[in-house]
């Protein structure tokens, strides 16, 4: 694999990782079993058929030809995903803009997005595996209608309306199958924060001109990848003693303005996966060396309690030189660089453990293989830690509240 993990700079005993070594191997054997509830994504890339991919590649092709506009309607898992794939990736094939919606209630987003929708020729894409999330439905219903006058009718609309959610569950897919829209399915095996490599992540990802192929290649290599248990358990483990020593919170960095939305992904995917029973480190993000200048302090002498996580992008895509001052012959890279092996240092000798996932290139492919190692740590990670990493019943809990309210 080409992600590299470095854990020199961890206050553990390199002793304690080897001891754990084992019960992280176990994990791993239990999320390949195929015996575990809701572990489809493990499997996912390797199984994805050829005919699925070639679905997806025509659908954004015909989207592409006929509009300018890409609205997709998801929240949590059902978004972050493509969100952070198509903000952090460059696009090599051409693309259409992609709007996300239906992430909150905010009413200036509603009515940016509908005037958008009224101006511009739009296809909408509504995920929800559940088709029951009240963001969701606020979304869909409310651009329906705009999308129906705009286009002469109901059924004109529905023609421009595609659904990705379950196979056979949910008023989603009810829906869709009554009104003929194009769908593809959320494998009912699969949650949300673990679908990124399923149609909710590839098809918006597709649109926007992402190489999907490669993306996908490098999920299959991270995924029979003979080293993943070197550098994959060394990060779990890590992550687990650390949380067993009294840490609470784990920092994701990022040194590229790019992978802000990554760092948001990843949020969701350890906190849904490992915050419950009282347990689970607290998932932040923050962009170097932005933050820097306004957390820096807090990390550096506040109380502790944390420790960090750089991903780090080895070669940059591109890259440009300081022209004249005291930089003069810098590159922005060479100082990205230097910033990030400088907070490195001034945290461990401050005592926080500083991890380092280093990623060659933000290519599609060293991409995917991120996202897939991610995946399994968060779960093996939670396994250790002694929870389900595939349920979230606090999410449910704030849902059925909201529903109930709105009965009232
Ligand atoms: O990871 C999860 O399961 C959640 O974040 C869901 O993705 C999110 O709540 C949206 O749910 P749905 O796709 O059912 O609308």
């Amino acid at each position: 694999m080409d992600i590299k993990v470095k854990t020199e700079n961890i206050f553990i005993d390199r002793s304690e990782i080897e001891s754990m070594r084992h019960e992280a191997g176990r994990a791993l054997d239990r999320l390949w079993s195929g015996k575990e509830d809701m572990t489809g994504w493990v499997q996912a890339p390797l199984n994805m058929s050829e005919k699925l991919i070639e679905d997806i590649l025509n659908v954004a092709d015909a989207v592409k030809d006929e509009a300018e506009l890409f609205v997709v309607i998801g929240i949590g898992g059902s978004y972050l995903g493509a969100k952070a794939a198509i903000d952090a990736l460059p696009k090599f094939e051409i693309g259409i803009p992609v709007r996300f919606f239906g992430t909150g209630f905010c009413p200036d987003d509603y009515l940016e997005t509908i005037e958008l929708v009224k101006e511009k020729n739009t296809v909408l894409c509504v995920i929800s595996k559940s088709g029951n999330t009240t963001e969701i439905k606020a979304a869909f219903e409310t651009l329906k209608p705009v999308m129906a006058e705009k286009y002469g009718g109901e059924e004109e609309a529905a023609k421009r309306i595609i659904a990705v959610t379950d196979k056979e569950k949910g008023n989603l897919r009810k829906e869709a199958d009554e009104k003929g829209y194009v769908t593809f399915e959320i494998p009912s095996d699969i949650g949300g924060r673990y679908s990124v490599f399923t149609a909710a992540g590839l098809l918006p990802m597709a649109v926007s001109g992402i190489d999907i192929r490669g993306l996908i290649d490098g999920a299959k290599e991270m995924a029979t990848s003979p080293d993943w248990d070197v550098d994959g358990t060394d990060y779990a483990v890590a992550r687990e003693l650390l949380r067993r020593k009294g840490e609470r919170i784990e920092v994701m960095e990022v040194c590229h303005s790019r992978l802000e939305f990554f760092g948001q992904w990843v949020r969701q995917l350890y906190g849904e996966s490992e915050g419950k029973e009282g347990k689970g480190l607290f998932p932040d993000v923050m962009m170097l060396s932005r933050d820097l200048h306004s957390m820096g302090q807090y990390l550096q002498q506040g109380p502790g309690g944390i420790f960090e996580t750089m991903v780090l992008v080895d070669r940059p895509f591109r890259d440009t030189e300081i022209p004249g001052g005291d930089l003069a012959g810098r590159t922005i890279g060479e100082l990205n660089r230097i910033m990030a092996e400088a907070v490195a240092k001034a945290h461990a000798e401050a005592g926080i453990s500083v991890i380092e996932i280093h990623i060659p290139e933000l290519t599609p492919r060293y991409y995917g293989q991120l996202l897939y190692f991610l995946e399994t740590t968060c779960a093996v990670t939670a396994m250790l830690e002694g929870v389900n990493p595939f349920d979230q019943p606090g999410v449910e809990a704030y849902k059925a509240e909201m529903r109930k309210l709105l009965k009232k």
